[in-house]
């Protein structure tokens, strides 16, 4: 989703503001674009397409200026164009404002401004607010008033007349400032030495500080060389602390891998380490939780994407240990259909961002009925993370790929970890599952050195045009997850279904076209997979499967075999995702794909 990036300081702009832009460039975005100022002068500067337009563009433009702002777009008003990109100005090019979000009552605001004379050139919604701020900034005739003239109250009148989701920053040239904005969407301040920054995301700035301000909703800051001041948006003066961040600049490189993903995926093993370290001791776990987890009677669980997979694995896990009874629901559903919700109900947030905005809604949603909240993020300071009662990180650093990887291993671990914790009120931890999680990291590394014979298969499958994934029981959401892993990155359509429901519908599609992933581990209702490949196997169609390594049946039905270490049920979906992405990464980059950063998608999407 957009990123914004701002500096204002001693330095040239230009460098630190396009290097920003880089580390935001896999949130997704589709143009890119910057505008310096200089001795009241703005240079500005757009370009479709990637960073690297933009910085071919501005190769012979010898821009200077101490003052700036910078902006990747994706698109949701308005096609991907230059004219469309960010900064956009007002009428008289005297403002210059970049903005992710989404004006929702951007169409009444377009028609009203028209018709007050403001000639609005791109097919935005984000346009919209520079001329908003205009029209307070600047009146004529008997619409003055006694402030007008002050950016800082023009752009408060502004804000209160847009409705929905707002991170912006705005520059002036006749004032040596930037003022930023929020509301809904993220936006952080970057405190320096003689030097301010802002951003969508700390990755932008942690290369040039690590003390951040988070701003909240409906604050307003106004940004100098020598600090800053915050607001509320009835402009009276809020202090805030300033967090020092931890997050290195080595963390959000390559680090000698092909891809972001391929990285992610072989740092699982650690990052499920540090989602456990602290929380294992003496056949206990240790979660600092805010509230009293006796009087839980039900948990429901809300999240998007792969952490709502996660969620799924979650309610299987917490049910199985604690026997809380567990609902999970998308959060964009969750909002919008009236929900029960009861004071002794426990909310579960999860979101690797911590920024995703229908996650977000429905956790408001959740504590205005009266529940107590809890978040599993991984993002530490985002706005999920400081709205939830209480909260478990994942520790599992910076996730760069737009396909979510070591993020949703550290979400099933931290899920583990919760029921482990609610059990425990009740019984004692049996130790043999305390012990095989630490083990987990382990088992982890001996399916990643499968790798060679995985991309192996994906060489005979890229081609394909569909895939089936089945899966039973904590299997299941595996199986979801491994076919958004490759629908996401590869472009190929894929399903993931419950082995057993397979056969009322999906079989109709198996022909000897269809490559069919199995997830068969040797758990309980291992012989009820077997007939389902039986089924598959019997139409011609083309198994792969993920099987124990001590399984010697399913050799004989499935074409394509990938093993992996026998774990504890509960703990087998931590394993077997792993080739499942693996496959997907392989296919997606012999395709030739992007894959940090699939078509259409982002990675942190803040509008609804
Ligand atoms: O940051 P979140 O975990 O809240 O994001 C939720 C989804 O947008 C995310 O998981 C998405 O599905 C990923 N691209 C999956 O790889």
């Amino acid at each position: 989703m957009c990123g914004i990036v701002g500096y204002i300081g001693k330095e040239n702009a230009l460098p630190i503001l396009i290097n920003g832009l880089k580390k935001l460039e896999y949130r997704g975005y589709d143009s890119a674009g910057v505008c310096v100022m200089h001795k009241n002068n703005f240079s500005l500067v757009k370009e479709k397409g990637k960073i690297e337009n933009l910085e071919q563009t501005l190769l012979h433009s010898n821009i200077l200026g101490n003052v700036g702002i910078a902006h990747t777009r994706w698109a949701t008003h308005g096609e991907p164009s230059q004219l469309n990109a960010h900064p956009h100005l007002d009428c008289k090019g005297r403002l210059a404002i970049v903005h992710n979000g989404i004006v929702e009552n951007y169409s009444a605001l377009k028609e009203l401004l028209q018709k007050e004379g403001h000639i609005i050139i791109s097919q935005t919604d984000s346009e919209i607010i520079a001329h908003l701020i205009e029209k307070f900034y600047l009146p004529t005739g008997a619409l003055a008033e006694a402030n007008d003239g002050d950016m800082e109250i023009a752009t408060i009148k502004a804000l209160k007349l847009i409705e929905g989701a707002y991170a912006l920053a705005i520059i002036d040239k006749n004032t040596n400032n930037i003022l930023v904005a929020k509301k809904s969407s993220p936006l952080v301040i970057g405190v320096g030495d003689e030097e301010t920054f802002l951003a969508s995301d700390a990755s932008a700035i942690v290369a040039y500080t690590k003390k951040v301000i988070y701003l909240d909703d409906n604050e307003i800051a106004s940004l100098t060389q020598n600090g800053y001041s915050i607001k509320n948006i009835n402009g009276e003066l809020i202090d805030k602390k300033i967090i020092e961040i931890a997050m290195t600049v080595d963390q959000i490189e390559k680090g000698g891998f092909r891809h972001f993903m391929l990285k992610e995926i072989f740092q699982q093993p650690e990052a499920i380490e540090n989602t456990l370290r602290g929380r294992l001791a003496l056949g206990t776990v240790k979660l600092n939780l805010q509230f009293d987890v006796s009087l839980i009677k039900r948990i429901i669980i809300i999240a998007c994407g792969t952490s709502w997979h996660s969620g799924l694995i979650g309610k299987y896990i917490i049910e199985k240990f604690s026997g809380i009874p567990v609902e999970v629901d998308y959060a964009s559903e969750f909002r919008y259909r009236n929900p029960i919700v009861r004071q002794d109900d426990l909310v579960i947030a999860i979101s690797q961002s911590g920024e995703t905005a229908d996650t977000l809604a429905a956790l408001k949603e959740a504590k205005l009925r009266g529940a107590k909240t809890l978040g599993i993020i991984n993002v530490v300071g985002s706005t999920i993370s400081r709205e939830v009662d209480s909260g478990i990180y994942l520790h599992a650093g910076p996730e760069i790929g737009v396909a979510s990887t070591k993020a949703f291993t550290c979400q099933i671990t931290a899920l583990l970890l919760l029921s482990l914790y609610l059990q425990q009120i009740k019984k004692p931890i049996d130790n043999t599952i305390l012990v095989e999680l630490k083990n987990i990291p382990e088992k982890i590394k001996e399916v990643l050195a499968q790798s060679d014979e995985i991309k192996k298969i994906a060489e005979i499958f890229k081609d394909s045009k569909n895939f089936l994934y089945l899966g039973r029981n904590l299997n299941f959401p595996v199986a979801l997850e491994g076919a958004l892993k490759l629908k996401e990155i590869s472009y190929i359509h894929a399903e993931g279904y419950p082995a057993a429901e397979m056969k009322h519908g999906p079989i109709a599609l198996i022909d000897e076209h269809m490559p069919v992933v199995f997830i068969a581990p040797q758990d309980e209702i291992y012989n009820k997979i077997l007939s389902n490949m039986e089924e598959i196997k019997a139409r011609g169609g083309n198994i792969i499967a993920i099987i124990n390594k001590r399984d010697t049946k399913i050799e004989k039905l499935a074409k394509y075999i990938i093993k992996v270490p026998e774990s504890i049920n509960e703990l087998s979906p931590l394993i077997n995702i792993i080739p499942l992405q693996l496959l997907a990464y392989y296919i997606a980059d012999l395709k030739g794909l992007s894959v940090d950063k699939p078509r259409n998608l982002a990675k942190s999407v803040t509008v609804e």
